[in-house]
């Protein structure tokens, strides 16, 4: 059983595109799902657990009367009159008439309760002995400051902010501050390129961006305002750029109109900031995410629904004890699993997390476990991409410290496959800490199919049911439910709290990409089988999304980079199977004439432009340079055979291709050696 077996499903260039796009490569899969591993929720956890198996029962009898009782975890300014108005699908009201304001959830109500001195963070910085420990008043102060600094700086509710960020508190205390004044943020992953960062800041017409001069990775700074700078020459708009000072580079340019120092500005402000209520529709934030054409789409998710959704499932799929817990989410803040279960969800819980700056290897591979055991880490949530590194990396290095803390472990990003999962089990949580595989995406907002620690046993690659009050379904081509034992389409049937509202600015896109495959119900993307017990079993993606190390990228916004380079006349991405990252990026490209056969360096060249035009982990794992490329009559790509070629199998079916030869040309070139694999 390799990775591959999971997350390969292979299609054409359209999404949902006959059965095809439903098989898993090889029937190891298959042969998988007769496995009879399953591992009982430990009876202690079970014992104390916040969700008792009676929550399905009460959410399936009244979902809505559920999601109401859920919002109580909120303060609400103003109580909402209606749950849900779905009066005008797809377009969902949660919480309607409600009014709310998420910083003062996250942040005030917990100081006034008395939690002031509780640890909001242990902040860890890369570099040795670099900490800082913020409780929810020093959260709360800082966030006030900050919210008077972008007033300051003109900023009303309404106005889109971008940040562009490390993974350091100020990032966290300006999303709160963007919340705090109902200004939407956008906050763009530190590994994008200039380009990528000018796009979605003038998509979403942010007049202020919000950064630092770098942040620590692999023990070195590693700038983050040259790319702003170099964005910001194309968005005139943008009037204003807060820096955080965080590594001191000392090479920074500085443009005195536009530019100012977070320490100027932020640091002389009163920690006074009356926060106002917003109606729960209020916007809260645009995340930028992958589609399946090249512009990426803004994910639009607005306030109330969105708090009630990531502060329910943190408490309830973490068996989240806030008086207790040490919770380490790991991912980057740049990622929706940062917004939802770094941010919002654990600090509306008032939970006490763990949050660091850097690598997993730096000074020395066992970092993280070395964090773990100094804050005492109870509940771990990671990637499978990590978990498959740290395997890569060798058990007994994990086994040099004591994680006997940790209590709860989970995974997010990508369909984990077993022997990663059983790994994570058994070295890191020591064959007591339950796993829960959480299946979400930007657009849910929250964690929609995930076992529920104390209730659900786990299976290793399943992440087994809808979670109490979340409909979903496995239905085939027709839209028709499937038998257990079958695959299907993974499609939600009913609206949930934090469901994305619309994409920034098209609402057409919208209803398209996700409400017309199946009228009437939203389609996830993803591929899934039920197995005789009925629980789902994640496939990967039938679109043309890849997913490389939980990362979300677009086949057709790396062909569209690359065709944008001067030497290139046509290209073609696909998603390999590969042992780390899950998928790869593999590219076929053909040259243009005037380019003869592009000079020894073509495929570095290539490798770099991709990187500059969307950020380094779109860069291409190979670039095949080939004559022709396999297309049907109709001119589509099948890149189900350009998938064969890439994870070196024999080709498949090629009787739909125009010109049938094209296999035959691409094979005789790969011989000839006019690839490159990565550096
Ligand atoms: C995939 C990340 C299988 C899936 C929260 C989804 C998963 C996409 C899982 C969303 C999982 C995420 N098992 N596949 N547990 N979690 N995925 O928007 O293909 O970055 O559609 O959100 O990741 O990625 P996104």
């Amino acid at each position: 059983m390799t990775d591959k077996d999971q997350t390969t499903v292979t299609s054409e260039s359209s999404a949902g595109d006959g059965s095809d796009a439903l098989k898993p490569s090889g029937d190891a899969l298959s042969n998988l799902l007769h496995e009879e591993r399953r591992f009982e929720p430990p009876v202690e956890l079970a014992t104390n657990a916040n969700v008792t198996a009676a929550e399905y029962d009460e959410a399936d009898a009244d979902r809505l009367a559920f999601w109401a009782k859920q919002a109580e975890r909120i303060t609400w300014a103003q109580p909402f009159e209606e749950v849900l108005d779905w009066s005008e699908p797809p377009f969902a009201k949660w919480f309607v008439g409600g009014k709310l304001n998420a910083a003062y959830n996250c942040l005030d109500r917990h100081v006034a309760e008395g939690r002031g001195g509780r640890v909001a963070f242990h902040w860890i910085g890369e570099p040795d002995d670099d900490t800082r420990t913020l409780t929810y008043a020093d959260l709360k102060d800082e966030v006030c400051k900050a919210a008077n600094a972008l007033v300051e700086l003109g900023v009303r509710s309404g106005d889109c902010i971008a940040i562009y960020m490390p993974m350091i508190p100020e990032t966290v205390i300006a999303m709160l501050a963007c919340a705090r004044l109902g200004a939407p943020h956008t906050v763009i992953f530190g590994g994008f390129s200039a380009d990528a960062l000018s796009s979605r800041i003038q998509d979403c017409d942010a007049r202020v961006v919000i950064t630092a001069d770098g942040g620590y990775r692999r023990g070195a700074p590693s700038a983050l305002k040259p790319p702003v700078d170099e964005a910001v020459s194309r968005c005139p708009d943008v009037r204003s750029v807060l820096v955080v000072r965080r590594t001191g580079q000392d090479d920074i340019e500085w443009n005195g109109e536009r530019d100012v120092w977070w320490h100027d500005l932020v640091d002389k402000q009163s920690t006074e900031h009356e926060p106002e209520a917003f109606d729960a529709e209020h916007p809260l934030y645009v995340m930028y995410t992958s589609g399946s054409t090249g512009k990426p789409k803004g994910i639009l998710h607005s306030t109330g629904g969105y708090l009630v959704g990531t502060a329910y499932t943190h408490w309830a799929i973490f068996d989240l004890k806030p008086e207790t817990d040490v919770y380490w989410c790991s991912a980057d803040i740049g990622w929706v699993t940062g917004h939802s279960y770094i941010v919002y969800g654990p600090l509306a819980n008032g939970a006490t997390s763990v949050m660091y700056e850097g690598t997993p290897d730096t000074p020395h591979k066992g970092r993280w476990w070395q964090i773990v055991q100094d804050y005492k880490v109870t509940k771990f949530y990671t990637a499978p991409t990590a978990i498959r590194t740290f395997m890569k990396w060798g058990a007994e290095i994990p086994a040099k410290h004591d994680l006997s803390s940790l209590q709860l472990l989970g995974s997010v990003g990508e369909p984990i496959n077993p022997e990663a999962y059983m790994w994570y089990r058994k070295e890191i949580g020591s064959d007591r800490c339950p796993v829960v595989d959480t299946w979400w995406q930007t657009e849910t907002g929250m964690i929609m199919i995930s076992p529920l620690p104390g209730v659900t046993a786990g299976k290793p690659g399943s992440a087994m049911k809808a979670i109490p009050g979340i409909s979903a379904a496995v239905v085939n081509d027709a839209g028709e439910p499937v038998e257990r034992g079958s695959g299907g389409y993974l499609v939600l049937t009913e609206p949930w709290p934090a469901m994305l509202r619309t994409l920034w600015g098209d609402d057409e896109r919208y209803k398209e990409t996700y409400w017309s495959r199946f009228p009437g119900r939203y389609f996830a993307g993803d591929g899934a089988k039920l197995d005789e017990d009925g629980d789902v079993w994640l496939l990967g993606r039938v679109d043309d999304v890849m997913n490389v190390s939980g990362h979300r990228l677009s086949t057709t916004e790396i062909e569209s980079a690359l065709v944008s380079h001067p030497k290139v006349a046509e290209a073609a991405v696909v998603g390999a199977a590969d042992n780390m990252t899950g998928q790869a990026v593999a590219a076929f490209v053909i040259l243009r004439e005037s380019a003869g056969d592009g000079g020894e360096d073509v495929v570095a060249e290539l490798r770099a432009h991709v990187a500059k035009e969307i950020g380094a982990i779109a860069k291409p794992k190979t670039i095949m340079v080939v004559p022709e490329l396999p297309k049907t009559r109709s001119g589509k790509i099948m890149r189900r055979l350009l998938r064969d070629v890439a994870e070196h199998r024999e080709t498949g079916d090629v009787t739909t291709l125009a010109d049938s030869s094209v296999m035959d040309l691409i094979k005789s070139n790969l011989d000839e050696g006019k690839t490159a694999d990565d550096d």
